[in-house]
């Protein structure tokens, strides 16, 4: 098998490049360096500098590198920016996937691997999120993710390809710290990013109906994600594989956001009391997964918990920014 990671050099395909090519599989990483960090990938993924836009390399890479299967990380995943251009998170989200799944379909490779994400389903008023709570995402990005599942599921039963769409919850930490997100657009780089301006950490709202006033969410180590890909992969490799399946992956386990600062205050030594502002429009109070589903199809559970996230996450931190 050769897996075509398309946002390999990113935050979570390195991640799963790493745990890949642990697990004796072979790796081609295809990314356009937008967000991408080369130097993230091990030594023996090679890297393929390009678009999942451009439909000719696709085909030139599934090619040259006799891929069987292929995970697609590549997007854009910045919820503000794709309120500002949607067209662009439209063409290059849902088009880019259109370009790379007929490019699947033919070199007749019948696995694929799609990142979704929690944002399908939008706010939710449910305690437990399941795969069958009704998607109504509220911002073009998760609109884009949505519509990816929905061609990824089209195209597998036109041209016969086994799909798994894993819908991620919010991912933390870092397996080692150099292949930590660079981006500052989670609440655990959001704390460090105040933290190290000596400022206080910033709490939106904490007049939600929740037990302590803050928004839940369910926190998931990347390690433990770039796992459910590598168990997810095993399955669309097995004899017979066919189908699409649709996952959660999550821990199953509401963390406050005002817990999380308290987590972080402790691993950074920094336990200034948050300040709590206005809350931010769109943000759903309860948001956490029921993990049953995954850990049935794929005997996969996550096993790290908050503070080997947010320990992981500041050793990243501090790498780039000292301290
Ligand atoms: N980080 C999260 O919390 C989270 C949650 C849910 C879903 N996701 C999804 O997971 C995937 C990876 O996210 P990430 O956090 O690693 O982000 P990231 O920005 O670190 O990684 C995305 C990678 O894709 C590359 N890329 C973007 N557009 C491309 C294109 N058209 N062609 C080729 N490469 C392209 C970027 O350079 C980058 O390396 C995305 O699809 C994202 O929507 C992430």
């Amino acid at each position: 098998m050769t897996w075509l990671i398309t946002g390999g050099a990113g935050y979570i395909g390195a991640h799963v490049a790493r745990a890949m090519t642990g697990a004796g599989e072979r790796v081609v990483a295809l990314d356009d360096l937008s967000a991408g960090v080369p130097a993230r990938l091990p030594a023996e993924v090679p890297l393929v500098r390009g678009s999942a836009l451009d439909g000719e390399l696709l085909r030139k890479v599934l090619a040259e590198h006799a891929v069987t299967g292929v995970v697609h990380l590549a997007a854009r995943k910045q919820v503000a920016e794709s309120v500002a251009q949607p067209t662009r998170y439209y063409r290059e989200n849902v088009g880019g996937l259109a370009t790379l799944l007929d490019a699947v379909a033919d070199a007749g490779i019948g696995r694929f691997l799609f990142s979704s994400s929690a944002a399908v389903y939008g706010n939710p008023d449910v305690g437990l999120i399941t795969e069958d709570t009704p998607c109504a995402p509220v911002n073009p990005y998760g609109e884009t993710k949505l519509a990816g599942e929905w061609l990824v599921r089209a195209a597998g039963q036109a041209h016969g390809i086994a799909t798994v769409c894993l819908r991620y919850f919010n991912v933390a930490g870092a397996a080692a710290p150099e292949l930590a997100d660079t981006g500052v657009f989670n609440i655990v780089p959001m704390v460090f990013d105040r933290l190290t301006r000596d400022e206080a950490p910033r709490i939106f709202g904490d007049d939600y109906p929740t037990p302590d006033g803050t928004c839940v969410r369910d926190y998931i180590h990347v390690a433990d994600l770039a796992e459910a890909h590598l168990a997810a992969a095993g399955r669309l490799s097995a004899p017979g594989a066919a189908g699409d399946l649709t996952l959660n992956i999550g821990r199953g386990e509401g963390v406050s956001v005002r817990e999380m600062v308290d987590v972080i205050g402790e691993v950074t030594g920094d336990r200034r009391p948050p300040v709590v502002e206005a809350r931010r429009p769109g943000d759903a109070p309860v948001s956490v997964a029921a993990a049953e589903r995954a850990a049935r199809e794929l005997g996969w559970t996550a096993r790290r918990g908050v503070g080997e996230m947010v320990e992981s996450a500041w050793s990243g931190w501090r790498l780039r920014h000292g301290g």
